[in-house]
């Protein structure tokens, strides 16, 4: 997983490229590299490890390269370290060491993704004397091009249909070559890939927010299509080499919404961020109190028809669908099973017509959602995406899409695209209840009222951080959090124990309350910090007396409970209290102090909180 970007036109690119790629660290910064070219020049690769500042102060923010059409890379490395060597773009040429300074090189290229045959496709090119001098999957994808360009005389678009019918698993590639010069070459297979072309300057990147600055004007190039990209114009080919017409999308967010927007950190400005993505994705399904999900095309006879749901999804999406499993069983009354997406693809779940598979996303890119997405729809289940990321490959591969309305999401650590997951498939389940005669309309209207006012009741949570912001100071130097809760109160366990120790590095786990006594409890030891989620009253006493066993062996209480429960400060250490909603909703409301605990810990521990380390915003690899 790793941001590309590509520019041409009359400007300089190099600060151009600069620009797009620090929009782009959030999908890999382990290293980055510019290739640019000035007309008929050869290119001039300049690469850097690290964060992206390395290779700006090296250039001199760009200014050190000259030239007005270059590719631009920043990685999360998957095959070889995180190296200068390794670091893209990369090159055809037998050139020495680093692959840096002016090259001699019919194809220079980047890439995101992963190109499962390399192994035996870099044999082949060995046979015929190519000299490979990284690790990359990448380089062997550039000399493979370069290899079928010079073997048949063919141009660009052709050398590259020919190599992606060679190559197995996922790329963008962006691509120069020396005899097309103010040209860039372009292909995707499930990696995402956009081209901007605007008044005679074009642009290539991962993804929108890399760009929007410098245009609005957007292609998305399908699976399995070449783009060739000059000044203001991009032509498109299918994989037989023949050209097809592609429509221009206007981008109607704001650039704004990409930026911090005056908060300290991504994260926090995410955090904040919740009400109104809650309340837009609320508003885009929820029209005159009444649930309208004819954008997903998802019919009443399709949810009266269905027999099972399989929820799928990785990482926080994942507890998403745990907490929607509990939602969606007591409302709807439909059985629901949830899957990590990195086991679903392997197992033999049995799944039949009548069974919905709901993919839950927030990038519409994660390799193993996007896996079983497929396998789902293999297997001939109806399929329902819910995605933030309006174009990505799951939501265009779905049978239908209901969008969260989140907006860009930059910090590594999910927060608000987890909130309008929430109330999407909280908004499913009334829906869904309300169609299989399982509720009145007043229930669903009643229920739909306290959907409503949960932005509100997330912006009073926000206005009391400062309570959460001392505690997290208290407890900066814990070595151990246990998360405990039961029903629901568990789904959003896992998810405040997973936000807790993803940025501060603080081992931390979820338990089942209930399960603690099996095994784990031998782990609680003086001062062990038990944080308990206790929103559901008929299980309100069971969790207490769990933290009760963790205290008597030394444990340190934070109870996270309902405004009322005041009894609660007996026997707990800490208390927070948050507004009351229907119970099963409590998971948006409860989650936001989670959040703000992992945030304001990370803080306190001085690390990079937007970016943790070892993760990156998109995992587009299995
Ligand atoms: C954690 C986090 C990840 C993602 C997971 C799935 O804070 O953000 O666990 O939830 O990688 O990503 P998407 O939703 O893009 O499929």
């Amino acid at each position: 997983m790793c941001g590309i970007v590509g520019y041409t036109g009359r400007r300089q690119a190099a600060p151009i490229l600069l620009d797009s790629l620090s929009r782009l660290e959030y999908r890999g910064y382990d290293s980055a590299g510019l290739a640019v070219r000035n007309g008929a020049a050869l290119a001039e690769v300049v690469k850097a490890t690290g964060k992206l500042y390395h290779l700006a102060d090296k250039t001199d923010q760009g200014r050190a390269l000259a030239g007005c059409c270059g590719i631009g890379h920043t990685r999360w490395a998957t095959h070889g370290d995180p190296s200068i060597v390794n670091a893209h773009p990369h090159v055809s040429g037998n050139c020495s060491g680093s692959g840096s300074g002016a090259v001699e090189s019919d194809v220079v290229g980047v890439h995101n993704g992963i190109i499962e045959n390399y192994t035996e496709l870099k044999e082949k090119l060995l046979r015929h004397g190519y000299v490979f001098y990284s690790d990359t999957d990448t380089e062997v994808a550039v000399k493979l091009v370069d290899y079928y360009y010079k073997k048949y005389k063919i141009g660009p678009v052709d050398a590259i249909t020919r190599t992606m019918v060679r190559i197995r698993g996922s790329y963008a590639l962006a691509l120069m070559f020396k005899d097309y010069p103010d040209e860039i070459f372009a292909a995707r297979k499930d990696s995402p890939l956009i081209i901007g072309a605007e008044d005679g300057e074009a642009y290539l990147a991962s993804d929108v927010p890399a760009i929007l600055k410098y245009t609005r004007q957007v292609y998305y190039i399908d699976n399995l299509q070449v783009a060739r990209v000059s000044p203001g114009k991009a032509l498109f080919y299918d994989l037989n080499g023949d050209e097809v017409e592609m429509p221009l999308t206007e981008i109607t967010w704001d650039a704004e919404a990409a930026e911090k927007g005056g908060f300290e950190h991504f994260m926090l400005k995410e955090i904040h961020e919740q009400p109104g993505a809650v309340r837009d994705t609320l508003n885009s399904i929820v029209k005159d109190g009444w649930v309208d999900l004819s954008q997903t095309g998802l019919t009443e006879d399709a949810i009266r028809s269905i027999e099972q749901i399989v929820i799928v999804a990785c990482g926080s999406a994942w507890h998403v669908g745990m907490a929607a499993q509990y939602v969606m069983e007591d409302l709807a009354g439909i059985p629901v099973r949830v899957e990590l997406a990195s086991e679903f693809r392997y197992r033999s779940i049995p799944i039949s017509g009548g069974t919905l598979v709901i993919i839950i996303s927030q990038s519409g890119e994660t390799a193993d959602s996007l896996a079983a997405l497929r396998v789902a729809k293999e297997r001939g289940a109806q399929t329902l995406a819910i995605v933030n990321v309006i174009g990505s490959t799951i939501a265009r591969e779905a049978d239908h899409v209901l969008y969260t309305l989140a907006g860009p999401e930059i910090a590594v650590a999910t927060t608000k695209a987890y909130s309008a997951q929430l109330i999407a498939s909280d908004v499913l389940a009334i829906h869904m209840a309300r169609i299989r005669e399982k509720m009145t309309a007043e229930e669903a209207e009643r229920l739909l009222g306290e959907l409503a006012l949960i932005p509100e009741k997330i912006s009073r949570i926000l206005e009391e951080k400062e309570r959460l912001q001392w505690f997290s100071s208290k407890m900066a130097n814990t070595r151990d959090i246990f998360f405990i809760g039961r029903g629901l109160d568990y789904a959003i366990s896992l998810e405040g124990s997973l936000k807790m120790k993803e940025i501060s590095y603080i081992h931390s786990e979820a338990y089942a309350a209930g399960e603690l006594k099996h095994g784990t409890i031998s782990l609680v030891e003086n001062n062990t910090l038990i944080i308990g989620v206790l929103t559901q009253k008929a299980l309100y006493e069971k969790t207490v007396s769990n933290m009760m066993e963790c205290k008597s062996r030394g444990g340190y209480l934070l109870g996270i409970t309902t405004n009322g429960n005041f009894d609660l400060e007996d026997s707990v250490n800490f208390t927070v209290y948050i507004p009351k909603t229907d119970e099963h909703f409590m998971a948006s409301l409860a989650v936001v102090p989670l959040q703000l605990l992992g945030y304001y810990t990370s803080v306190n521990r001085g690390l990079d909180v937007d970016k943790p380390r070892n993760l990156a915003k998109s995992v587009t690899v299995e």
